[in-house]
Parts: structure tokens; sequence; C-alpha cells
């Protein structure tokens, strides 16, 4: 996989598709994990003196314009956090040529949410053809990690245009997920919680050959996952309402867990264990998310948009904690870690 470290980027045009699909309450992003995950890219592409950058992203799933889905919030927030960033509203190759034009060296220009054309999801060559007509970049970087798993013109067409190079959000998420499957340091835990069976069984099945213990609670364990393997250690006790629903695991469960994570070498994390939204059920979550974050000498990875936003707050409480990777990637990770077709991934030069 070729990466922006393999290429002289010096006065060079570049546009650059992330994935800014942030989670918006009233108009506000709730999480920019996304957006703070995308700056060493964009740093190191100013800092190799990159002459002007064009960032492309989605976000929701829009039929047709949509202002509630404008990226417009997301390019005031880049430009807080990494500054000379300005956005174009339209996606009209001649606005986006008049914009294109008028960056100066290391200046960034945001385009519109690329799904406001059909053209996108699509996978249309045409509608990728006329960005990068507009733009006339020099070369493509693919950073937008959770997107890889869709074969989208920003994910898939693009590479009939342009050489395309990973940015180094992709390479992170790449080969930390990459080395969990190939070349773990052991014993591997995977612990595992969430509400649907049907969604997690297919990485039970592809981790049981390879993790030395499945932990599982959540909703799966309360509703009494039966486990075919003795790898598999499902949560037997239950902290409950007073109208008896199983709310988070309990003290027994939670500690035969940590047990298993203190051990461990590598964990993986996908699933809160609770009702994480009430922190009165957040306990056992709280409990191996500290456990992963305070170690020192383990490879940690969460992933999962609940899971990831759950530690994403408790980091926020307390910066101390860290983590190998909290993954960017949604339904994109769990599609790498199931070893299934990422066709953004396939696009990137070899
Ligand atoms: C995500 O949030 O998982 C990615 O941005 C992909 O979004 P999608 O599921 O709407 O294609």
């Amino acid at each position: 996989m070729k990466t922006i470290k393999d290429t002289n980027l010096k006065d060079k045009t570049i546009l650059i598709r992330t994935d800014y699909n942030v989670p918006l309450r009233d108009g506000k992003i709730t999480s920019d994990l996304r957006i703070r995950a995308s700056l060493p890219t964009l740093d190191y592409l100013r800092s190799r003196g990159a002459a002007k950058i064009v960032i492309i992203s989605h976000l929701g799933r829009p039929d047709g314009y949509d202002k509630n889905l404008s990226l417009a919030p997301v390019a005031s927030a880049l430009n807080k956090l990494i500054g000379r960033v300005s956005f174009e509203k339209s996606l009209a190759p001649a606005d986006i040529k008049k914009s294109t034009a008028t960056l100066k060296n290391g200046d960034i220009l945001l385009l519109e949410n690329l799904r406001f054309d059909p053209g996108e999801e699509q996978n249309d060559n045409n509608f990728i053809k006329s960005i990068i007509d507009a733009v006339n970049p020099d070369l493509y970087v693919q950073d937008g990690f959770a997107v890889l798993h869709r074969a989208h013109a920003s994910t898939d067409a693009v590479k009939d245009f342009l050489p395309v190079f990973a940015g180094l959000l992709v390479e992170k998420e790449v080969s930390n997920l990459g080395k969990v499957m190939a070349d773990p340091d052991k014993p591997l835990v995977l612990v595992l919680g969430g509400a649907k069976v049907a969604d997690k069984q297919p990485l039970i099945d592809k981790f049981l050959p390879l993790a030395d213990h499945i932990l599982i609670g959540g909703k799966i364990a309360a509703n009494g996952y039966a486990p075919a393997s003795d790898k598999i250690i499902v949560a037997s006790d239950f902290d409950e309402d007073a109208s008896g629903e199983k709310k988070d695991i309990g003290p027994v469960s939670t500690s035969e867990f940590a047990g298993k994570i203190i051990d461990a070498k590598t964990i993986i994390w996908n699933g809160t264990l609770g009702h994480t939204e009430d922190p009165a059920y957040a306990t056992a979550s709280t409990i191996v998310a500290e456990l992963m974050g305070e170690a020192e000498d383990k490879t940690t990875i969460v992933c999962g948009g609940d899971t990831t936003g759950f530690v994403e707050n408790l980091i926020e409480e307390h910066p101390t904690l860290h983590y190998t990777l909290v993954s960017t990637g949604g339904g994109a990770s769990l599609e790498f870690l199931l070893g299934n077709k990422m066709p953004g991934l396939d696009a990137i030069s070899s």
C-alpha cells in the first residue's frame, strides 16, 4: 500500500478524501473524533510543502441536497482546529474551479457533501472526473478509513484517473487492525457487547481460532447467548433496574472479564457492556475502558460507533487514558476484521 510518505508532495495540488460523517444533534457536531483523526495527514501535507489541499467527504445518507447534512459545520470545526480552511458550498465544477484557484500555498478547501450528487454512491466515473477536472490535482490521498468498505466514486472510480496514496489515518487503522488479525501479541482477548447477535456472530466465528478468550456482555449476554466453545465467556450476573430489566453486567462477571484483560497483551473491544447512556449502568464498560486505557504494555483497540463514543467521553474526563487505536471506522473496521472486500482499500496504489 503506497502512502503519502512514498511520494513527493512539494508544490503539489492534492485532492484528499476524508470521512467527516460526524454525529450531529440540532446542527451541532457531538463527536469530532473523525475530524481530529484527519489532522495528522493534513499537517503532514502542509509540512511537506503541498500547494493546495482540496478535501472531499460525505455526511449522512441524503437523497439529493439537504441543508441539515451540509459539511459547512465541519469546515468551521476544522478551521478552528488547524486554520486556513474555506468551504465551497457548490459541487458544480465551475464553482469548484473558481474556489481552488483562490487557494494559496497550504490553504485547505472543503467541498460540500459528495452525496448530494447521486454520482457519488453510484460510483460514477463522470462525477468524480468532473471534480478532478475542476481541481486539477497531482495526486489523490485516501484517508477516509470509515468509508473504504463502500464502492463509491470517491473510493473506487477515482483510481481510474489518479494515483491513490493512503493518508496517515488509513495507514494507522490498517496497520493496527491488520496486526491483530495476522500477528497479535498473545494472549488476545476480544470483548464484545451490543444488542444484535446477528451482527456479532461473524466476529465471534472469525476470532474463535485467533483469540484466547472472547468475553461477551451487553444485551447479547442478557438475552442468554449460548457459547459454543469454552474460550467464550458470557456474563452470568447482571445489574437490573426496578422492573427487572438487565441493564449492565454484574460485579462477578466484571471481575472475571477484568482478570482476562489484565493478563492479555492484545485487547480488542467492540460493543458496550451495558446501557451506558445511563451512568448507573456504565460501571462494567468504564472498568474495561480504564483497564485498557491505563495499560502501557498492551495493544488496545476500540471499535464500533457506540464503544468509541463511550471511550471518547471518558478520555475527555480522564485525558491520561490512552489507546493504541480508537478506530474511526464503524462498519468499516468490522468489515476489515472480518476480512471482507474493501473497494476503497483495493483502490490504493500498490
Ligand atoms: C460510517 O459512518 O460508517 C461511514 O461514514 C460510512 O457511512 P455509510 O454507512 O452511510 O456508507
